[in-house]
């Protein structure tokens, strides 16, 4: 068994098959950690020596703990969890339906908890372990029509940082990163409310959708994510909140220092609300 603060040897990473999850699980594989990526496809692009793909669905609770159970029983230890796995759903909060709503919450809230609470045992019983969030910079600013996503990822940051200090003592640490715009399959994956698709919708989103689109596509690499993550696998002990690359850290402090009204203000002006 590992002692505390030995370095990190085995993950359990969902959301492994695409995007921030595939490129972080390469670079920690290149770091010598063994990588189990989840997804519900199960599998990854091309083989890479410590990466070893999983099927695991999020939402599904049995899912998740059957995914930690293949990995306990193959290495004995559980050293860290990165709960990567997410999707968005876009459209006006006026008119959204529940369903909608929790389609956002399941996979991105719930389905991280029921990942987390599937490792938890295991890392009780060994005496350490690190929890990763992959939350987003919309967890602590809000932006027109991302109102589900930005929801979502604030109710996922929120609980990461309250496990962050129930755990304290247990040799479990968590962090959350909030990634800016990042370049991956999500703009694509991305659903639509069904009311923002009738053709009486009284919100004019149409220019907004396609400057969040332009930003994504134009975004950072999923590298810049998966070595934030790395470093925080590698340091003795993990920051509670991390901001990938300077400029989204000044917008995150800008968030802090500005009136609540002036801030949404020039929110709505900068994204056409
Ligand atoms: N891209 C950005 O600009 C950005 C910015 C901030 C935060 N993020 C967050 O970063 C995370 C990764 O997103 P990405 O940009 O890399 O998007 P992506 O390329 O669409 O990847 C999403 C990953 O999540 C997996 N996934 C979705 N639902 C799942 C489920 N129920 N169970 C297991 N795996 C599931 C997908 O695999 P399968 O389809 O095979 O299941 C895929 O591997 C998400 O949490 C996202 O919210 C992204």
């Amino acid at each position: 068994m590992l002692k505390p603060n030995e370095p990190v040897r085995v993950v359990l990473l969902t959301g492994g098959s695409s995007g921030i999850g595939a490129a972080t699980a390469r670079l920690l594989a290149e770091a010598g950690m063994t990588v189990y990526a989840g997804s519900r496809r199960g599998s990854i692009e091309k083989a890479v020596p410590g990466i070893v793909p999983v099927r695991l669905d999020v939402n599904d609770e049995d899912s998740c703990r059957s995914a930690v159970a293949e990995i306990l029983a193959a290495e004995g230890h559980l050293d860290a969890v990165v709960c990567n796995a997410g999707n968005g759903i876009f459209g006006p909060v006026e008119g959204a339906t529940d369903e909608e709503l929790r389609y956002q919450f399941e996979t991105c809230v719930f389905g991280s908890m029921n990942t987390i609470r599937a490792c938890l045992p295991a890392m009780r019983a060994q005496g350490h372990g690190r929890i990763v969030t992959i939350t987003s910079v919309m967890a602590i600013l809000q932006l027109p029509y991302q109102g589900f996503y930005s929801a979502a990822k604030a109710a996922l940051l929120s609980l990461s940082e309250s496990l962050s200090m129930e755990l304290r003592g247990s040799g479990i640490q968590c962090c959350s990163v909030l990634p800016g715009d990042v370049a991956t399959g999500f703009t694509a994956a991305r659903k639509f409310t069904a009311a923002s698709q009738e053709p009486d919708c009284p919100y004019h989103w149409q220019e907004n959708l396609a400057q969040i689109e332009q930003d994504e596509r134009g975004g950072m690499k999923p590298e810049v994510i998966g070595r934030a993550i790395l470093r925080q696998l590698q340091r003795r002990k993990m920051a509670v909140r991390v901001i990938p690359r300077a400029d989204y850290r000044l917008v995150g402090l800008a968030v802090r220092l500005l009136p609540e009204g002036w801030k949404l203000s020039l929110l709505k002006r900068l994204y056409h609300g």
